[in-house]
């Protein structure tokens, strides 16, 4: 593909093509929840259970080996995909929550004691703060957050007090989920290396839609998941250091994940199995494999650079409608994340009265219930893009919502 043709690209996604309802299409608005899959990734995974399917790693028979080297083969081009430095580094979750508990679980219990500070944000994912919590309560370590400013940024001023408290661990989303704040990761991580704290990143809205390399942003931890970028759901990544991955003791105990057992005892595997207990999402793997390959052909900085110009025109039309109250930075600071309120009407009657006309937005919290509260507001109505979006969608969402308006007098 030489240039960014954008109904080139919706013609890979079969769902596109449906109605909502009769003579209503589907505008899929809603990628920050999970994004549609192309019928690359469909295709692949299909294929996978036709022809290779068996348990991996388990056999010498052919499908054994075939379903292997897919599955093996997808951890490759994940981890060059990332630029991560040996695919070792590179374990299989079931999603970002899960490469996060994965952290919490075996590198904070085994790091972490009581009056340890871990250093966190206000618009994080429950999934980024709610470990934690389970963490203070048993282990009693201290938790602290980098606050948000009013136009949706990072007080980096602030952090820089908070680092003098010497904390372990700062955890940080890199793109936020609802105001869709890209962070600069770099500059958090280098200094929370000067203050002597390793750093674990939320990467589930940053890698499918930004050129990521964990090892230019020299990232202890990289936690995203499949089903946020064109992959199936049911599978993500933790990236770790191979150093930190050698020396944290097991997650889960089971199958694959040993070289020996005895009655009372074992021996664990080497990376990246230590960490993948059990039959894991094979055929999930290997959709996620294509969806790399998908991204890769096409070029994570054309994404990002087609996604700029979308979400600068839904910002620019959305900020025209009497009424919206768009959270957030400016389009040059965030990634395609539109969340707003509309004055006088619930953000779940907005989302409800677009679906009327197929416009597929999600309300409510987005499991940011502190971001919200921050902001002193219940809920958010949130339009979200990717690279099957198009302007047409955006006028249709902003129309839509001149008839919310109506609606409500
Ligand atoms: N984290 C996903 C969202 O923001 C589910 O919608």
């Amino acid at each position: 593909m030489n240039s960014f043709n954008v109904e080139q690209i919706r013609n890979d996604f079969p769902i596109l093509k449906r109605e909502a309802r009769q003579g209503v299409c589907v505008i899929y608005l809603d990628s920050t929840a999970t994004s549609q899959k192309p019928v690359q990734v469909i295709e692949a995974m299909n294929d996978y259970y036709r022809r290779s399917n068996a348990n991996i790693h388990r056999g010498v028979h052919t499908l054994a080996e075939e379903a292997t080297t897919l599955y093996e083969g997808a951890r490759e081009r994940i981890a060059k995909f990332i630029n991560a430095a040996s695919s070792r580094e590179v374990i299989y979750t079931r999603n970002t929550t899960e490469s996060i508990n994965l952290v919490a679980y075996s590198w904070a219990r085994a790091n972490l004691k009581a009056g340890d500070l871990v250093i966190l944000t206000e618009m994080e994912h429950h999934s980024n703060l709610v470990p934690w919590h389970m963490l203070q309560m048993e282990r009693g370590i201290e938790l602290d957050f980098i606050p948000v400013t009013e136009d949706g940024l990072l007080d980096l001023e602030a952090y820089k007090s908070l680092l003098d408290r010497r904390p372990k661990l700062v955890s940080f989303t890199h793109m936020s989920n609802v105001l869709g704040t890209i962070n600069p990761a770099d500059e958090i991580i280098r200094l929370a290396h000067d203050a002597g704290a390793i750093t674990l990143v939320d990467g589930a809205q940053s890698v499918p839609h930004l050129s990521v390399d964990v090892q230019a942003l020299d990232a202890d931890f990289y936690a995203f998941s499949a089903h946020k970028m064109c992959g199936p759901t049911g599978i993500g990544v933790l990236y770790g250091k191979s150093a930190l991955l050698d020396a944290m003791p097991p997650f889960l105990g089971g199958g694959d994940m040993i070289k020996e057992v005895k009655l009372r005892s074992f021996r664990a595997n080497s990376l990246p199995h230590k960490f993948e207990a059990g039959t894991p999402a094979i055929a999930e793997a290997v959709g996620f494999g294509a969806a790399v390959d998908y991204l890769s052909a096409i070029g994570m900085e054309r994404i990002a650079a087609y996604e700029h110009e979308i979400t600068e025109y839904a910002l620019d039309r959305l900020e025209e409608v009497p009424g919206v109250k768009l959270f957030g930075p400016s389009a040059d600071k965030k990634g395609g994340v539109a969340a707003f309120t509309l004055d006088g009407v619930h953000p779940h009657d907005v989302a409800q009265i677009l679906d009327q006309d197929g416009i597929a937005v999600r309300a409510g919290h987005h499991c940011a219930q502190p971001l919200h509260e921050k902001f002193g507001i219940p809920a958010t109505s949130r339009a979200s893009f990717y690279l099957y979006n198009t302007k047409d969608e955006v006028d249709m969402l902003v129309n839509g919502i001149y008839k919310v308006k109506e609606m409500f007098g």
